[in-house]
Order: structure tokens, then sequence, then C-alpha cells
């Protein structure tokens, strides 16, 4: 005997499969990634990020005289890829490899003020995964 629960599955699936809404996921996100919706864009995603959570301490231009820790300048894509003066903070392609993720990872970055959320962090692993471009 089947159970009301097994039933309906049994029918949702099957309706699912008539209707076409099983198996239609992988095809979607195949035409989405083609049409380069996935990719996260520094612009619009990461620089407003950095503007409110690090560039108050990494070369905020209302501090006087500009505050620039570790010599790092988080205001702009040149800047960010400059690095520190210890060096790079961003590795293209290398998300576990860049010093801003690792800082951000272990709680060390912003040293004050709202953490990075997982949201914020998800997208600039990402933006790093895809080459730290300047898009
Ligand atoms: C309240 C001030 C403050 C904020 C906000 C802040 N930082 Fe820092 N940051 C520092 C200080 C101070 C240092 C240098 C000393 C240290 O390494 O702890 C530093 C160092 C760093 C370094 C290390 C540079 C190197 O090459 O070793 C990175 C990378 C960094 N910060 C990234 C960030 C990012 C990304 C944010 C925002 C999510 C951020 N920081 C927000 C104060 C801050």
């Amino acid at each position: 005997m089947w159970t009301r629960i097994e039933m309906f599955s049994a029918v949702a699936a099957s309706l699912g499969v008539a209707l076409g809404i099983v198996g239609t996921e992988a095809p979607l996100r195949t035409v989405h990634m083609a049409a380069g919706t996935a990719e996260v864009s520094f612009a619009e995603e990461i620089m407003p990020m950095l503007k409110a959570r690090c560039v108050e301490c990494h070369g905020s231009e209302d501090a006087d005289p500009v505050r620039l820790e570790a010599g790092l300048n988080l205001t702009s894509y040149e800047h960010v890829m400059l690095g520190s003066e210890f060096g790079s903070v961003v590795e293209p392609g290398d998300a576990d490899g860049s010093m801003m993720i690792v800082l951000i990872e272990d709680g060390d970055m912003p040293e004050e003020g709202d953490p990075v959320t997982p949201e914020e962090l998800a997208k600039l692993r990402t933006w790093i995964t895809e080459g730290a471009k300047n898009n």
C-alpha cells in the first residue's frame, strides 16, 4: 500500500514531467551563464561593499591625513590591484590565495565595524575566481 505522501509525490513527479517542469533547470542555467548574468561586477557589487566596510581605514578621502592602513588603498579597481606595502591582496583566479579573502574569513578584516556578510563574501570570492576583472 502507498501512503498518501508517496501517492502525492508520484503524481507530482509525473505531472512535472508532463508539464515539462522537471529537468528544465539545467538548460535554463546554461542560458543564464551564456548571457553573462552570472558574472559579478566589480563596479556594481564589489566597490560598494569596499566603500561601506573598508575605505574608512584603507583610503578614505574624508580622513585627514588619508588613512592607508598597511599602505592599502581600496577606493578604486586600480588601487585594489596595486595591493598593500606587503604585496598583492587579490590574486585573480585564486580566491583562497587572496589575502583579502583570508583576512575576511579569519575575522581579521574589517578590523572594526560591521562584518562582511556571507552574501558579500560569496560575491567577492566569485569575482576573484572569475579573474578579478575591472567589470
Ligand atoms: C577600522 C580599520 C580597518 C577597517 C575598517 C578595515 N581594515 Fe584592513 N587593515 C587595518 C589595519 C590596521 C591593517 C594593518 C594591520 C593588520 O594587518 O592587522 C589592515 C590590513 C589589511 C590587509 C593586509 C594587507 C597585507 O598585505 O597584509 C588587508 C588585505 C585588509 N586590511 C583588507 C581589508 C578589507 C577587505 C576591509 C573591508 C572588508 C578592511 N581591511 C577593513 C584596518 C582596517
